[in-house]
C-alpha cells in the first residue's frame, strides 16, 4: 500500500485502503469511538477510529495520544455523511510517538509565549496557512522572473560597505580583523551582472539593524531586487505591477483554503486590478496634510502617514519623485522636478504600506563619483560599482521587494513577524 497525501483525497477514493502518517492536530470522543484529526502537510482529514474496528491494544495506546502525537493509520476512505469531505475508516493504528501535555493549545497564549514556542507555533494551522502563501509568492516569482527573462544572480552577504542607510548596518569582524558588514540589499552586486546577463534578479536574505520595535520591521528579511537594463522609472514601475499582480493570482488559485483559515477578506485581493495608480510625492504630501497628517513637504513618509494613506486606498499604489534628500544617493535626480528622483515605492492597500522600493540608477560616471564622496564613502570601497559605469554604463532601473511585507498583505496579517518562520527582530532572536 503506498503512502496517500491528503490533498490527493477525492470522489475516487471512496471505498480505497489508504495508509496515512503523521500529526495529530485533534483528538476527541473517548469510549467507544474516537475522532482523531490528523495533519500531514498537504491537508487536514478526520479518521475515526471505532474500538469494535481496531486491535484492542491499539485503541488503549490511541487513547494516551495527546495532540501532537505522530501516527500511522490504515484503513478505507469514506465520504462524510453531510460534508463534502473524506474520512478514513480506521483499521490499524501504529502509534509513531506519543505526545503529552503540549504546550501549546491549552488556552489562550500571550504573543511572547507564542514566539518562545516558535517552533512548535510554526505547526497551527494559522502559522502553516501562512507559510504556504510565502512558498506560492517564492514560487510565482521565480516562475515569473524566468518566464520574463531574468537570470537568477546570488550576491554576497559579507559585503564590504552599505547600499542602504549606512545607520542600519550590521557589522561583524572579518577574519583578518577587519570590520565587513551584512548585506542590506544585494542591488549593487546584481547590476555588475547586467552587461553580461541583461536582467537579473537575486532573492535571499538580507539584515538590517532597524531598532525600532515595529508591525512592518524585521532586522532579517528576504529581499528580492530586480534590475534591467535600458529601462526608466516609468518601465520598471510597468514590470513590477505585472510581476505583483501575478503573484496576487497565483495565490488566489492556489491558497484560497489557506486564506480562509487565515481570516483573510479575499474579496479586497480580487479587486485588485492593473494598472496600478501612480502619484507624485507632492500630491501625497498634499494628500496627507488634507487628511490631517503633520507631514511637511520634503520630508519622508512615516510608518503611520502610509497606514493613514492606504486605509483610503483599494488598490497599491506608487508614489514618485521622492524628495533627494530622503532618498539613497544612487537615484538620480528628475529634471522635469528638480528636487526629486526617479523612484518610486509601491504601497500595499488597506494601510498595509510600503512593499517595493525602485528607482532608476544614476548612470553618469562622475556624478555617481561625486554622490559617492559626498556621502562620505570610501571610493576604493565604490570602485567595482563605478566600474560597472566606465565599461559600457546605461541606464538602469531596479526595484526590491520584501518578502515579509507581501506576506503580510496578501494574509492580512496584523504583525510581520508572523511572516517569516523564525523572526529576528528587535529583542528577539530565539528560538
Ligand atoms: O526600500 P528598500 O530599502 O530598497 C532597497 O533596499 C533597494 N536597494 C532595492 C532595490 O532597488 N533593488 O528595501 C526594499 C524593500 C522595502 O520596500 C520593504 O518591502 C523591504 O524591502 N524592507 C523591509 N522589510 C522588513 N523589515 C525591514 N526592516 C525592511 N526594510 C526594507
Ligand atoms: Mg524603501
Amino acid at each position: 500500500m503506498k503512502q496517500t497525501m491528503i490533498s490527493q483525497i477525492d470522489a475516487s477514493y471512496v471505498g480505497k485502503q489508504v495508509e496515512l502518517r503523521w500529526w495529530i492536530e485533534h483528538v476527541r470522543g473517548s469510549g467507544k469511538i474516537i475522532f482523531v484529526e490528523l495533519r500531514d502537510g498537504s491537508g487536514y482529514m478526520q479518521c475515526v477510529v471505532e474500538q469494535k474496528m481496531v486491535d484492542e491494544q491499539q485503541f488503549e495506546q490511541l487513547k494516551a495520544c495527546g495532540i501532537e502525537s505522530s501516527l500511522l493509520l490504515r484503513g478505507e476512505i469514506s465520504k462524510h455523511p453531510k460534508k463534502e469531505e473524506y474520512e478514513l475508516q480506521t483499521k490499524e493504528v501504529e502509534v509513531i510517538t506519543v505526545s503529552k501535555d503540549y504546550p501549546l493549545g491549552q488556552k489562550e497564549h500571550g504573543v511572547e509565549f507564542l514566539f518562545d514556542h516558535r517552533h512548535l507555533h510554526l505547526r497551527t494551522k494559522r502559522q502553516v496557512a501562512i507559510q504556504r502563501v510565502r512558498d506560492t509568492i517564492i514560487h510565482a516569482t521565480y516562475d515569473w522572473m524566468r518566464d520574463n527573462g531574468f537570470t537568477k544572480i546570488d550576491a554576497p552577504i559579507f559585503t564590504p560597505t552599505s547600499c542602504e542607510d549606512t545607520t542600519e548596518l550590521y557589522e561583524v569582524e572579518h577574519t583578518n580583523g577587519k570590520s565587513m558588514y551584512l548585506s542590506q540589499s544585494w542591488q549593487l552586486y546584481i547590476e555588475a551582472a547586467v552587461p553580461g546577463h541583461g536582467r537579473v534578479y537575486d532573492f535571499g536574505p538580507c539584515f538590517r539593524a532597524e531598532k525600532t520595535k515595529t508591525r512592518r520591521h524585521l532586522n532579517e528579511l528576504w529581499m528580492m531586487d530586480a534590475e534591467m537594463p535600458f529601462m526608466d522609472y516609468k518601465d520598471n514601475m510597468e514590470v513590477q505591477e505585472q510581476l505583483v499582480f501575478f503573484i496576487l493570482q497565483e495565490v488566489l488559485r492556489i491558497n484560497r483554503a489557506d486564506l480562509e483559515t487565515i481570516g483573510r477578506d479575499i474579496t479586497k485581493l480580487e479587486k485588485i486590478e492593473l494598472p496600478f495608480p501612480r502619484k507624485t510625492h507632492a500630491e501625497i504630501v498634499t494628500e496627507l496634510q488634507a487628511m490631517g497628517s503633520d507631514i511637511e513637504a520634503g520630508h519622508d513618509l512615516g510608518g503611520d502617514d502610509e497606514e493613514m494613506l492606504m486605509n483610503k486606498y483599494e488598490q497599491p499604489l506608487f508614489i514618485t519623485h521622492y524628495p533627494k534628500d530622503v532618498k539613497a544617493f544612487y537615484m538620480p535626480e528628475d529634471p522635469e522636478h528638480p528636487g526629486t528622483v526617479k523612484c518610486s515605492d509601491l504601497l500595499a492597500p488597506e494601510w498595509y504600506g510600503e512593499v517595493i522600493g525602485g528607482s532608476e540608477r544614476e548612470s553618469d560616471y562622475e556624478t555617481l563619483k561625486k554622490k559617492i564622496l559626498e556621502e562620505g564613502f570610501d571610493l576604493e570601497d565604490w570602485s567595482f560599482y563605478l566600474d560597472i559605469r566606465k565599461y559600457g554604463g546605461v541606464k538602469t532601473s531596479g526595484f526590491g521587494f520584501g518578502l515579509e511585507r507581501l506576506v503580510r498583505w496578501i494574509c492580512g496579517v496584523h504583525h510581520i513577524r508572523e511572516c517569516i518562520p523564525f523572526p529576528r527582530y528587535h529583542n528577539r532572536i530565539t528560538p
